[in-house]
């Protein structure tokens, strides 16, 4: 039996912290107060202009792969997880490819699942290496959503920053992932979105990220505790044998209620949307890396990954490190 379990992670944010007082002072009608108390935020990352998405991706590639001990032209898959890409085409995936040296013919593609993008990309890479056709998949998710926000809209463009987060998944005769599931419903299409396009030379319609926050945050905590007990019982776990969660980080009062629909202490919870913002695919990524670097999440562990995003999609995975 072919399974796959994580050999390494690695994270990159850019720049410094910009804390919600940088945003009052760069003119935007809000407060840290306001922030903090229905988000939890207090800073995120912004990337400087020079900087695209697959420069993000590349740099968390490069430090998962050294905590793997492997090599670029060891990994023969690639998954950029991105709502944010370098250009229409080609994808992320493939710019990522060529600025890591890789030069072996690996495949390479995209996936667009927004916030949940990081979740599928795992699950897909997951299933290429069961299958024996793949045996060591790079899966990142990076964003520069800092990009496609409108910043004259407080009410979203204080929720997100940009970064990046990368796994090396890799074929093992133990198992690393233990179930996943992926859902998605696109009939809530509207409530999250960013609706425009570009056509014969021009930006067709609205070029930023629009929401209704309150129909999100009900959404995200029905879904997030549904499919978190879903993937639990199709791995005949229960809950209380769960080291640590790290769901999608996106607003610390999702996270709160989720973790207390599930009865799992916010101890095992990790959370670095405080200082993260929203970074979208990349969040679980980055939160899974800053979890492993520090010492919480050790070998043996098990860890429920989760996300909910636009489209809507959504999605958890279980794995063991
Ligand atoms: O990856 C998934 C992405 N999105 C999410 O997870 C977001 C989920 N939703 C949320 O986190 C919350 O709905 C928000 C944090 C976005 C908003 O919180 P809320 O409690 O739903 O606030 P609201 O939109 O109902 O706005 C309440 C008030 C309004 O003022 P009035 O009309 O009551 O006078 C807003 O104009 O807060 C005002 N407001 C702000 N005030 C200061 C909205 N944004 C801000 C702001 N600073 N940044």
């Amino acid at each position: 039996m072919i399974y796959a379990r994580i050999a390494g992670t690695g994270s990159f944010l850019p720049g410094d912290p910009v804390t919600n007082d940088d945003l009052v002072a760069r003119g935007i009608d809000t407060s840290d107060q306001w922030i903090v108390e229905r988000t939890g935020i207090r800073s995120r990352h912004l990337a400087p202009p020079e900087l695209v998405t697959s420069d993000l991706a590349r740099i968390a590639s490069e430090r998962a792969l050294e905590a793997a001990g492997i090599g670029a032209n060891d990994i023969d898959l690639i998954i950029v997880a991105t709502s944010t890409p370098d250009c229409i085409f080609p994808s992320t995936a493939a710019l990522l490819q060529s600025k890591l040296g890789i030069r072996n013919g690996s495949a390479a593609f995209d996936i667009q699942a927004v916030c949940s993008g990081f979740v599928y990309g795992l699950s897909v890479a997951e299933k290429f290496i069961r299958s024996g056709s793949h045996k060591r998949a790079l899966v990142v998710g990076a964003e520069v959503f800092s990009r496609i926000l409108d910043w004259s809209d407080r009410g979203t463009c204080v929720l997100f920053g940009d970064g990046a987060g990368a796994v090396i998944l890799e074929a093992s005769e133990t198992p690393g992932m233990i179930s996943s599931a992926l859902h998605a419903d696109g009939s809530h299409h509207p409530i999250l979105c960013v609706p425009g396009s570009v056509a014969s030379g021009q930006i067709i319609g609205d070029p930023f990220l629009r929401m209704d926050g309150q129909a999100v945050f009900k959404f995200a905590v029905r879904v997030l505790g549904d499919v978190a007990l879903e993937v639990l019982e199709q791995g005949g776990v229960e809950v209380g044998a769960v080291d640590w969660m790290i769901p999608h980080q996106a607003n610390v009062r999702i996270i709160q209620a989720t973790a207390k629909r599930l009865g799992v202490s916010m101890d095992k919870v990790i959370t670095t949307v405080d200082r993260h913002g929203n970074t979208s695919a990349a969040s679980i990524p980055l939160a899974l890396d800053v979890a492993i670097r520090d010492g919480r999440i050790r070998p043996g562990h098990r860890f429920l990954v989760e996300g909910v995003g636009g489209g809507f999609t959504w999605g958890a995975a279980l794995l063991q490190l």
